[in-house]
């Protein structure tokens, strides 16, 4: 029987990665802190008198596909990745002072994304929070902590990703951003996906998911499953604010990163 030695130590080596994370996963789930106490985030529904948001055309339609197995090569659409960074601060400079929609009157300012402009790895979320909107970079509150655990949790760090929101401004009282709000900023999120082009984007609850889907099921029901966003897998699972008041949803959550550091594996450079 003839044997391969080099498959036989890749696999181990591979074990061993998976045991490591394994140990670190079950090490932070075991934590007090990860992913936290059931203490609140405070989210407080307000509603805001709409105004009319103006006409845009800019970038992309929703697409998904299920069941892709291992993503391939980010599609012909993807923009070349000559200078990303560069492409990523045309994207800002066209936004400007943003007035698309309502949530520019109560911003301090836009939030548009944090990260390495290559990276293989993005997180969507939903909209700025306070402390985003004071800072002007997303996911630094107590959400952005627990964000940067799971992160450190599958052997990465923050810097290696590019983390963004569907809507760049705070909406009011963190309300649930109004659809009229999310169609005109998320051309703007799948501009950002596309010039970056990574292996997995990661949407973190169900306002990304759903704007990323097209779709509106809940995230209990997109969660676990796989998608495709033009040709980019697509891992969906719970925001880390959902978490931080639902720590039963830990062990789901460990799944879905587990699945992205898979696809991640299988797609090394
Ligand atoms: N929640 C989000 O969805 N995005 C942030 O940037 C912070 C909290």
């Amino acid at each position: 029987m003839g044997s391969e030695p080099g498959r036989t130590a890749a696999e181990v080596r591979r074990a061993l990665r998976e045991l490591r994370y394994l140990l670190t996963g079950l090490q932070l789930g075991g934590l007090a802190d990860w992913p936290g106490s059931a203490e609140r985030i405070a989210h407080n529904p307000a509603v805001e008198n709409p105004t009319s948001g103006g006409p845009i055309s800019l970038g992309a339609s929703p697409l998904e596909a299920e069941d892709p197995g291992v993503a391939p090569a980010p599609d012909g659409e993807a923009i070349l990745k000559e200078d990303p960074g560069e492409l990523l601060s045309e994207v800002r400079t066209e936004m400007g002072d943003c007035r698309r929609c309502r949530l520019h009157s109560a911003r301090k300012q836009i939030v548009f994304g944090d990260g390495s402009p290559r990276a293989r790895l993005v997180f969507v979320g939903e909209g700025p929070g306070f402390e985003e909107d004071q800072q002007g970079r997303p996911f630094v509150g107590r959400a952005g902590k627990l964000l940067d655990k799971m992160i450190r949790s599958i052997g990465l760090e923050r810097e290696d990703t590019y983390i963004c929101n569907v809507v760049k401004c705070r909406p009011p009282g963190n309300r649930t951003p109004a659809q009229d709000e999310m169609e005109v900023c998320s051309a703007f999120l799948f501009r950002q996906l596309k010039i970056i082009a990574p292996r997995v984007v990661c949407a973190l609850g169900s306002c990304a998911s759903q704007t990323l889907l097209g779709k509106q099921k809940s995230i209990s029901l997109l969660r676990g499953k796989r998608h495709l966003w033009h040709g980019v897998s697509l891992v969906c699972t719970y925001h880390p604010a959902y978490l931080l008041r639902n720590p039963a949803q830990k062990a789901a959550v460990w799944e879905d990163l587990l699945e992205i550091r898979s696809i991640l594996d299988a797609n090394a450079p």
